[in-house]
């Protein structure tokens, strides 16, 4: 790596603005001949000669549509097997909360059976076709996490806190584990955003604000994913690809507006938000996924410079670039159904998701008429296909026949809880102590608090439905979205239970301490953004019930479930402890593990600044700074 102290971001940044860097500023698309930045980092996977001829032979065989076809990838609810087939479509998706039956707790054996249809479509040669094996897409980015029963694990934010590189790893090889059940072969993760406002609502997608971290860990989980590129177990069939994403500066937006401008000098984009980049490359990720944002005002899908000449050329990537979500038409002049600029920017394949037909079309037209060159169209189909050759789509035969198809007792593993419930351990962080922790389990205990027993609060968004919620009624997930999960009480009831005592859970109980469970309610993309950092604690029940324990002088443990760091100052100062628990899943276990007894510390550092609440000007100070813990900070626990 070119650059490893960031302390000096800002000084170079400096620099560059007085001297060639307005150049930089006024525009992406200019040559930055001068911008030594970006690494070179070859994949450790060599070009295979025989796959490339084998490619070759495809691209003298393919007609103009069997190309542009390869290049587009619909979603499932949009596309049947047959027009899949029919149209030569290289990919497809389900989006956040889209599932093969229209209920999530349909049977499970739905994905295999869809799986098994678009595969089968897509091999068929009826009608002069060709066989060339579909590649289904899903966001599995805290585990399988579409799938009702599935291993759910903290998202980002919380193992970012963790920071265990090895844990890292078997939460990807459990993930590809999960998702190779369901035939699926490709996630969506890691996300490599390096956050940098915590309005931004997919913060806790990010696992820190610090670039070194989120490299380390996301190069981790991808070996886990995708396996190691020198051991055998690479892209296996107990493996998916995997994607590393948005590239590039999504979390640097302005203000944290989601898919915003990020507005930065050339080599604090690297510094900060290309770090992911280098890592995974490195590590042999096979796909990239383009970023909604802007940079420097020009939106990252239209960007030439961006996607071939750095990602492709300079940093020697040569797997394929995926769009996002209809992300090709926020270029200037395009629309969900057509955006050359894209193709000739370099996205490789479209996430089109309903309008993919007449993309199709629309594409094709534009390479006739000479908008698009043949070139640009060969160079993203064999990017496509070099991949589904090294993940063995083409040799891996039926996606029922592949090792852990079907295996319906994977999903949800006891071997799989128990890697997501040690990150959970390791995940939370102690932000005050007076003493009270570790609760003795034989104490009277009251566990309340909205988000005590509610498990959609503690998985958040990207759970089994896209928001976390009813997209229409706004109701967050029901209950039966998350089988076999354990709130944050059942862990509590059952741990105290086995000290021979009982959880009470009326708050007007007579008891030696209370937890009060709270926090922001389940959001994803777009909907998470918030205008200011403050949590509103005056409209809150649960700090009003804080204000009754201390009333009634009955100790305060309070554990916050959020996707990101709030201005909560009334909340901490009222509790007796007060503990960062982020998004955990479904081993709310995990909580109780640490917060009784000794067993566990809290190991877990804070990802990212936590703020104090807003004074009256609106500012709000850094309370607690990344990587605080109290407990290891004060010295109370190794
Ligand atoms: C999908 C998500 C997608 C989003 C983008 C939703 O309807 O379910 O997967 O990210 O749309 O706008
Ligand atoms: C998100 C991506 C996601 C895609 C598919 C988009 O809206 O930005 O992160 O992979 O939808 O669901």
């Amino acid at each position: 790596m070119k650059r490893n102290c960031l302390l000096t971001t800002g000084l170079k940044a400096v620099l560059a603005t007085g001297l060639g860097g307005l150049l930089v500023l006024s525009g992406p698309q200019g040559s930055n001949a001068e911008a030594k930045t970006w690494p070179s980092v070859r994949s450790p996977i060599e070009k295979d000669p025989i796959i490339e001829a084998k490619i070759d032979d495809w691209l003298s065989k393919m007609s103009l549509e069997q190309k542009v076809g390869q290049m587009i990838q619909a979603e499932i609810k949009s596309i049947s097997p047959d027009d899949a087939a029919k149209y030569h479509i290289g990919s497809v998706l389900n989006g956040g909360g889209s599932w093969p039956t229209d209920d999530a707790n349909g049977p499970l054996g739905a994905w295999m059976s869809m799986a098994s249809l678009f595969y089968g479509a897509s091999m068929d040669t009826g009608d002069g076709r060709l066989a060339i094996p579909v590649m289904w897409g899903t966001d599995a980015v805290h585990g399988h996490n579409n799938v009702v029963g599935a291993t759910v694990f903290p998202h980002n934010i919380g193992l970012g806190a963790a920071n265990n590189p090895g844990l890292m790893r078997d939460i990807g090889t459990v993930t590809a584990r999960e998702v190779a059940v369901t035939g699926i072969d490709w996630t969506f993760a890691p996300t490599v955003a390096v956050a940098q406002d915590i309005r931004w609502g997919r913060t806790y997608e990010s696992y820190s604000s610090d670039p070194k971290i989120v490299a380390n860990l996301s190069k981790e989980i991808l070996l886990g994913l995708q396996g190691h590129p020198a051991l055998d177990n690479f892209l296996s069939q107990q493996k998916v690809i995997a994607t590393t994403k948005h590239f590039i500066g999504d979390g640097g937006t302005i203000d944290g507006d989601d898919q915003g401008n990020t507005v930065l000098p050339e080599d604090e984009l690297f510094d900060i938000h290309g770090q992911g980049y280098v890592q995974t490359i490195g590590a042999g990720v096979q796909t990239v996924m383009a970023s909604f944002n802007s940079w420097n005002g020009d939106k990252v899908h239209g960007s030439q410079y961006l996607l071939t000449d750095v990602l492709k050329g300079k940093m020697g990537f040569d797997g394929f670039v995926v769009g996002d979500w209809n992300g090709h038409a926020q270029v200037e002049g395009c629309s969900n159904s057509s955006c050359p600029q894209a193709v000739n920017a370099g996205v490789d394949l479209f996430m089109v998701p309903e309008d993919w037909k007449a993309f199709l079309s629309n594409t094709v037209s534009q390479v006739k008429l000479g908008e698009i060159p043949i070139s640009r169209i060969d160079d993203a189909v064999r990017r496509i296909l070099r991949v589904k050759y090294r993940a063995g789509m083409f040799d891996h035969g039926k996606p029922v026949e592949h090792q852990l198809a079907g295996r319906a007792s994977l999903i949800g593993h006891a071997d799989h809880r128990a890697v997501a419930r040690q990150a959970v351990r390791e995940s939370l962080v102690l932000l005050e102590n007076n003493g009270i922790l570790p609760l003795n389990p034989k104490d009277k205990i009251i566990v309340t608090g909205s988000g005590a027993d509610n498990l959609a609060f503690q998985s958040g968004g990207w759970t089994v439905t896209w928001q976390g919620r009813d997209l229409e009624s706004r109701i967050i997930n029901p209950r039966k979205y998350y089988q076999g999960h354990t709130s944050i009480l059942d862990g509590m009831r059952e741990a105290v239970k086995t000290a021979g005592g009982k959880v009470k859970t009326d708050p007007k109980a007579k008891a030696d301490v209370a937890v009060v469970v709270f926090g922001e309610e389940p959001y994803a993309e777009f909907d998470g953004d918030i205008a200011s950092t403050d949590f509103d604690l005056k409209a809150s029940k649960d700090f009003a019930l804080i204000q009754d324990f201390k009333a009634r002088n009955i100790p305060v443990v309070t554990v916050f479930l959020s996707g990101r760091p709030r201005g909560v100052d009334a909340a901490i100062d009222a509790s007796d402890a007060f503990i960062a628990a982020w998004l955990p899943g479904s081993e709310g276990a995990g909580v109780a593990d640490v917060i009784l007894g000794d067993k566990y510390s809290f190991k877990g550092r804070l990802p990212f600044d936590w703020p104090a609440s807003t004074d009256e000007g609106g500012n709000a100070k850094t309370r607690y700074a990344r990587g605080y813990n109290a407990a290891i900070n004060i010295g109370s626990e190794p």
